[in-house]
């Protein structure tokens, strides 16, 4: 089967995009930028925040069997040691004797040449390298006091397992949700906010039967492909990828990947795992906790299996924001839409007076404070009406309420839509019905 094509220069565009609209920042740019992290602007955090809450809603809200927590960034050394990240967490690195630079080998398009300045042979022996940030935790710097900052979610999910168990009262097949950040020193982070080394995840922790664990995987991998669709991303742009059994770690029976046509390739949204009792049983070795479930129907003890659905907060919504970008030729002038999901469009609704006008901008004010209880909403009284209305479809607000002078004699306004430019005359005592009939 071909594969679709792949567009590069839709990469740069994103990033300017963000960049000049004030979604994603680089971090520390007065100080010339620190490498591998960003700052979230305005539009940024709040698109980040509907991904995450859309997240939530499905994963947690919407499910009587799956709870949420919020467990500590910062952990003690056991627990990383019982999960076999201490050992295990490394990706190979390998340092050009002639440049300096570090890369990881395993993604070397020739094993020979270093990447940065082609030199060959200069490359050393891979050596492995442990992800993970430490520091230290109080005044005193010694290694009794190390800590380390998480690099995935998941782990708090597993070491409360039995007080969730317990506080909750659910049994299995229940889960635990996690939305938070996450920390990995990347060799080499890149491609913009895809690969950084602070970043946001949403995993969940799905306790079941042993016996039912291959029905919940299948269950998981369906439902979380759906979730993408469900949020409108080009059907042609997302797919479930089954790792190979050479791909999969030694605790998983199955993985699966919900992978994006990024400009570069397809590349991983999100894993869904099969992980047996793995990480219940090696913590409950170390800690010497017994993490079981009694089954009152049965009179057995178990150690539930677990499927985890794991994804990037950060790389979804850097997918929906590729996938949203549109263009077309209006009146002989490119118009610029982001057709995003008005659940993940950072404003849905756009109050523009027509003018600054003293006697406009008072009705404007009282349409934005009608509204703004309800829906995210912009407030924009700068430049000429068109030009508002191309900054708006830029950022992908789906519907646009401009006050005009008829609006002082019939107390109406023209309400726009952002897809089709299609502009209705709504009274403002029928607006938030109106509204309410498109934004649900
Ligand atoms: N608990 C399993 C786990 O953490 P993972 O595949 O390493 O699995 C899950 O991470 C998701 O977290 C990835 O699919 C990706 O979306 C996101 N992620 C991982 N590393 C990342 C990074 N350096 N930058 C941005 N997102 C990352």
């Amino acid at each position: 089967m071909a594969e679709p094509s792949t567009e590069p220069d839709l990469f740069d565009t994103i990033v300017n995009l963000c960049v000049r609209r004030g979604f994603v920042f680089r971090s520390a740019e007065i100080y010339g930028g620190f490498r591998s992290a960003y700052d979230y602007g305005p539009l940024g955090v709040l698109l980040l925040r509907n991904v995450k809450e859309q997240w939530w809603r499905s994963m947690v809200q919407m499910r009587h069997d799956v709870v949420g927590m919020d467990a500590s960034i910062l952990s003690p050394p056991a627990v990383w040691e019982a999960s076999g990240h201490l050992d295990n967490f490394t990706d190979p690195m390998v340092d050009c004797r002639s440049c300096g630079t570090r890369h990881r080998s395993d993604k070397l398009e020739d094993p020979e040449a270093c990447p940065d300045c082609g030199e060959r042979g200069q490359l050393t022996e891979p050596r492995q390298f442990n992800l993970m940030f430490s520091t230290h935790a109080g005044p005193v710097a010694d290694s009794a006091a190390q800590v380390y900052l998480r690099p995935e979610t998941a782990q708090g999910m597993f070491i409360n397992f039995a007080n969730v168990l317990r506080a909750s009262r659910k049994r299995p097949p229940f889960g635990i949700a996690q939305i938070g950040k996450s920390f990995r020193n990347e060799i080499t982070p890149g491609n913009f906010v895809f690969r950084t080394r602070e970043f946001e995840q949403m995993e969940m922790e799905y306790f079941v039967p042993p016996d039912t664990a291959d029905e919940w995987y299948e269950h998981w991998c369906q439902a979380r492909h759906q979730w993408y669709l469900d949020l409108g991303i080009n059907p042609e742009s997302v797919r479930l990828q089954a790792h190979g059994a050479d791909e999969l770690s030694h605790y998983s029976s199955a993985t699966s990947d919900v992978e994006f046509l990024f400009p570069w390739g397809w590349d991983e949204l999100e894993g869904i795992a099969n992980r047996g009792d793995y990480d219940l049983r090696c913590h409950a070795e170390h800690s010497g906790e017994r993490l079981e479930y009694f089954d009152p129907a049965t009179g057995e003890h178990y150690v539930p299996h677990v499927i985890e659905p794991a994804a990037g907060a950060t790389r979804a919504a850097m997918a929906f924001l590729m996938s949203a970008y549109d263009t077309e030729v209006v009146n002989d002038a490119e118009r610029v839409v982001l057709r995003l999901d008005r659940r993940l469009a950072p404003y849905q609704v756009a109050v523009l007076p027509l003018s600054r006008k003293d006697v406009l901008v008072p009705v404007a004010q009282r349409v934005f404070d009608l509204l703004k209880g309800r829906w995210s909403c912009d407030y924009d009284e700068t430049q000429a009406i068109g030009r508002r209305y191309r900054r708006q479809d830029e950022i992908g607000t789906p519907l646009c309420v401009t006050v005009d002078f008829d609006t002082l004699e019939d107390d109406a306004v023209t309400v726009r839509d952002r897809d089709t430019m299609a502009q209705d005359r709504v009274g403002i005592d029928r607006l938030p019905g109106y509204l309410a009939e498109r934004l649900p």
